[in-house]
């Protein structure tokens, strides 16, 4: 009699299981998607394709955040020359890994200008333009358009020429991806070889530490003589 009575129980208590864990598995998947509107500068270059190193970049120095972020306010726009993954691939091994994170930084930087440009614009903007790597009127991170002719601009920055031909992305006024055929390598990185630079930094930092604590004892002590002589001196006249 108890078994009769515990099967369909059993049934129904599966059956109740069963529902309410497909229930609660399908709610999470009927959430809305994230939104990701057309100016999300890492679905740009996913959709455009062969990019993945560009976009570590962008993502390792949160430059993609800054960029979409830049984009949701109503600013001056910005343009991008993105380098394909064949550019990378064409530097000196390890040349990526060889640089610090604030260099890899202003590399990303530079190929970023803060403003929007069409390449007609592009065509006729003042040498340098700027980008977001440093002030190229002081002479810093200088990326110079060098020629142009109907649908392309060619761009130096003293090391690298480069040549703008593809338009991957624009909407007309916020946002401009260009494909470049060559890494914006700049001057100011990639120049000539100097020495290591933190070696010279360093010992100069010792010598001025070194000079400065000897610099707190030296003058101090007969400063220190002089007040006690005073004192004393003080103490005497008082005394007389
Ligand atoms: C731009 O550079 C490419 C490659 O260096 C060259 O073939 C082309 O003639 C240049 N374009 C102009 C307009 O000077
Ligand atoms: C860029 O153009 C400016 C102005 O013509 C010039 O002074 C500068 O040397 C150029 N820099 C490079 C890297 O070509």
């Amino acid at each position: 009699m108890k078994q009769v009575l515990l099967v369909p129980f059993l049934l129904f208590w599966i059956f109740f299981v069963l529902h309410s864990t497909t229930t609660s598995a399908q709610s999470p998947a009927q959430s809305p998607a994230a939104p990701s509107g057309p100016s999300d500068i890492l679905s740009i270059l996913k959709k455009a394709g062969h990019f993945t190193t560009f976009i570590r970049l962008l993502k390792n120095t949160d430059m993609a955040e800054q960029i979409n972020g830049q984009l949701k306010k109503n600013s001056l726009g910005l343009t991008i020359f993105a380098p394909p993954d064949s550019c990378f691939s064409n530097l000196k091994l390890g040349t990526l890994n060889s640089l610090t994170d604030k260099q890899q930084l202003q590399l990303v930087q530079f190929h970023i200008l803060p403003s929007f440009y069409s390449i007609l614009q592009l065509q006729t903007a003042t040498n340098p333009v700027h980008t977001l790597a440093g002030d190229s009127n002081d002479g810093h991170f200088q990326l110079n358009v060098t020629s142009s002719s109907g649908e392309q601009v060619n761009l130096t920055t003293g090391i690298v020429s480069a040549t703008a031909a593809d338009t991957i992305y624009t909407d007309n006024s916020q946002l401009a991806v260009y494909r470049v055929d060559q890494v914006l390598l700049p001057l100011e990185i990639f120049g000539s070889p100097s020495p290591p630079p933190s070696k010279p930094k360093q010992s100069a930092a010792t010598t001025a530490s070194t000079s400065e604590t000897s610099g707190l004892i030296g003058p101090n002590l007969p400063q220190t003589a002089i007040s006690l002589g005073v004192a004393v001196g003080a103490m005497f006249s008082f005394w007389l």
